[in-house]
């Protein structure tokens, strides 16, 4: 299997547009310390030739334009992209379908309630439904998006996308609304999970024994938005588990054996962003890489 973290961070990217916070003010600043990175997404394949996104970016014009593996190859309009698989349905995550408009064909899929929040926006309407075959999947069920690729989306802690958001916010149920993706290909076992809000035992016995595990990175501690002066949001509040603390994720999935760990979907407001930090030694220490944009998973 091919793995490419072709975007990194959460919603907003590094720098974020009008943020000023300390590790976005470091990237304005062009610091050395702090790459510049964009919206999370991972390009996956079985051959280095069809490729399947999980999640697409806002950002995904730039991170094809960045990653020769997923540039246009053959003829006169092609695409190895042969199709994305949603997570959720957060902004960052589904916004880089606008992008793939142009009549190019792939796949679209998602469990049935992340395919029905697309299809309550006409926007997305832009992509035809004969060139774009949107295709519900069941949980715990595997599906090959490509030939020899085989994915599996499984429920885990989360909540409704921030947009669909209404006066009351249920935080936490392990249902469609918010998946992970277990991608097999080749023997290898890799789990996507850009979004969890607690780390449960039945995520925990899912994980044993995988080859690289790509989790939910966004803040580090719970109040990183509070600290930092941003916003007053918890990690729980938006539906991210922390990685420091008793049950953050990096204590609730010390006992799991996987063989790489990776921090993915990393909000600008995380000190590990920083290279040099303290924070960043700390958690590099316990096991856990930073992903990076075009960082490659060996398998
Ligand atoms: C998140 O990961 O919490 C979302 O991307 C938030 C958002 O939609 O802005
Ligand atoms: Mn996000
Ligand atoms: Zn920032």
């Amino acid at each position: 299997m091919h793995a490419i973290i072709i975007g990194s961070a959460a919603g907003g990217g590094v720098p974020q547009w009008n943020c000023r916070c300390p590790v976005c003010r470091m990237a304005w600043e062009g610091d050395p310390q702090v790459k510049h990175r964009t919206q999370s997404s991972l390009a996956v394949s079985p051959d280095g030739a069809r490729w399947v996104l999980i999640n697409a970016s806002p950002d995904l014009r730039q991170q094809i334009v960045a990653t020769p593996a997923l540039h246009p190859g053959d003829g006169l309009r092609h695409s190895p992209i042969a199709a994305v698989v949603l997570t959720n349905g957060d902004v960052d995550h589904i916004g880089g379908l606008l992008t793939m408009r142009e009549g190019h064909r792939f796949g679209l899929y998602g469990t049935k309630e992340i395919l029905d929040a697309l299809a309550g926006n006409r926007i997305f309407d832009v992509l035809s439904r004969q060139s774009v075959l949107r295709q519900a999947t069941e949980l715990d069920q595997s599906f090959e998006p490509v030939d020899g690729l085989s994915v599996t989306l499984f429920p885990v802690p989360g909540k409704v996308p921030l947009w669909q958001e209404g006066a009351e916010t249920d935080i936490g149920a392990a249902t469609e609304t918010t998946v992970g993706a277990m991608i097999e290909a080749g023997g290898r076992r890799l789990a996507y999970i850009p979004g969890c809000a607690a780390v449960s035992d039945a995520l925990r016995s899912r994980l044993r024994g995988i080859d690289a595990l790509l989790f939910d990175g966004t803040v580090l501690e719970n109040d990183d938005l509070m600290r930092t002066g941003v916003g007053s949001k918890t990690g729980w509040r938006m539906g991210h588990v922390p990685m420091n603390g008793d049950e953050g994720s990096i204590a609730a999935l010390s006992g799991v054996p996987v063989r790489q760990r990776v921090f993915v979907h990393i909000n600008n407001t995380n000190p590990v962003l920083i290279e040099n930090s303290i924070e960043r030694r700390r958690v590099e220490q316990a096991g856990w890489m930073i992903a990076h944009d075009g960082m490659v998973i060996s398998l």
